[in-house]
């Protein structure tokens, strides 16, 4: 598979591969620390938060899967190793335990506005590269992102 079976030039779709491998990397780093968020809550939100981490993982681990066959799509393979993911990720991991419900709302906030910002950059250089179908998909994990940011923002009685 190579990016010219779908009518796409090779040369202008590579920058656009390397920032999805990014983009995964950071996202495998996102959806661990959801997953130890999950496990790790204590204290009144517990009921709340605790199947709000999970929605979100079950939605991260969806993703994932979408950005990796993207890459496989545009004809290169996807970064698959934890290694390749710590080591790419701009999006460092946290040791949950210990941590309380408002410091994990904000940590994944702080990951997702990550996210956005590596997406709005996506958004453009796939543009460029005339990749709709790559700037379709980031669009669409971008808007989920962007409303969650609100809802979290209006969990944690943020302005
Ligand atoms: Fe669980």
């Amino acid at each position: 598979m190579d990016a010219k079976e779908i009518s796409l030039s090779e040369k202008k779709v590579k920058p656009v591969v390397d920032m999805l491998n990014d983009y995964l990397a950071n996202y495998h780093i996102h959806y661990q620390k959801l997953r130890g968020c999950h496990w790790n809550i204590k204290g009144q939100n517990f009921f709340t938060l605790h199947i709000k981490f999970e929605e979100l993982y079950t939605n991260a681990q969806l993703t994932i899967d979408e950005i990796a066959e993207r890459v496989l799509t545009l004809g290169k393979p996807p970064h698959s190793r934890f290694a390749d993911y710590i080591k790419e990720s701009t999006i460092k991991e946290i040791d949950t335990i210990g941590l309380n419900d408002l410091a994990m709302v904000d940590a994944v906030l702080e990951d997702m506005a990550k996210l956005i910002e590596l997406e709005r950059d996506l958004l453009e250089a796939s543009d460029t590269a005339g990749d709709d179908g790559t700037n379709d998909m980031v669009n669409r994990f971008m808007q989920f992102k962007e409303k969650t940011t609100w809802m979290l923002r209006s969990f944690a009685g943020k302005k």
